[in-house]
């Protein structure tokens, strides 16, 4: 069991840009789900995950469809937001006890950290983030929202392309 950071950001470090641009820049890159690193392959093996309120209200304001995850969600929040339609489950308990709800709920598979940046940086700063996936597009985006707002230590396990991208799996050194 791995808890998990998958995201895309820019080439100068932004998962996101302005709010009315959103995620306009990463919609328009080529990436097949199915190849290196995809989407696909990495959220077979995901049991839970978490993500902050932002991120979670990105996700409805852009949902055309049915709730998108099969597998329990926490967002971290003080905000009350609608009876979600998934399996929703809103906390602001401390990190460490989300994470362990998360690793309950993942029977074994893996936790995946969604992001925001800093949501990702407090699970860090318990010891409780041991990998990142990072999809790099070739965009400068100039501002935004930070990919991972901490100094961390990393190990590159694998490097590879996959359309636009540049995908990185990193291991967090302990
Ligand atoms: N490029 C990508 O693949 C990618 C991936 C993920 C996200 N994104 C985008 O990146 C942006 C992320 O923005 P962000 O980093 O500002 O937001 P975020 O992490 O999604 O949400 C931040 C909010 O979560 C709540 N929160 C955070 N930590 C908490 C805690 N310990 N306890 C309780 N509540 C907590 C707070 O909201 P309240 O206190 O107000 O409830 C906080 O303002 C969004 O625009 C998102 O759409 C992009």
């Amino acid at each position: 069991m791995l808890t998990q950071y998958f995201t895309a950001c820019s080439l100068d470090g932004f998962i996101a840009s302005d709010p009315e641009d959103g995620l306009t820049w990463l919609e328009v890159c080529d990436g097949d789900p199915d190849g290196p690193q995809g989407y696909n392959a990495f959220i077979a093996e995901v049991g839970a995950l978490v993500m902050g309120a932002t991120t979670y209200q990105w996700v409805l304001d852009h949902q055309d469809g049915p709730w998108p995850y099969e597998i329990p969600v926490w967002v971290v929040t003080h905000r009350t937001f609608p009876q979600p339609t998934g399996d929703v489950r809103f906390s602001s308990a401390p990190i460490p006890e989300i994470h362990t709800a998360l690793v309950e709920a993942a029977r074994g598979r893996n936790v995946w950290l969604a992001g925001g940046g800093d949501l990702v940086g407090q699970f860090h700063d318990h010891g409780l983030l041991d990998e990142i996936w990072v999809q790099q597009a070739p965009v400068m985006l100039g501002a935004g929202a930070p990919l991972l707002p901490r100094r961390i230590e990393l190990e590159q396990i694998e490097l590879v392309e996959n359309g636009d991208f540049a995908c990185r799996r990193l291991r967090v050194k302990r």
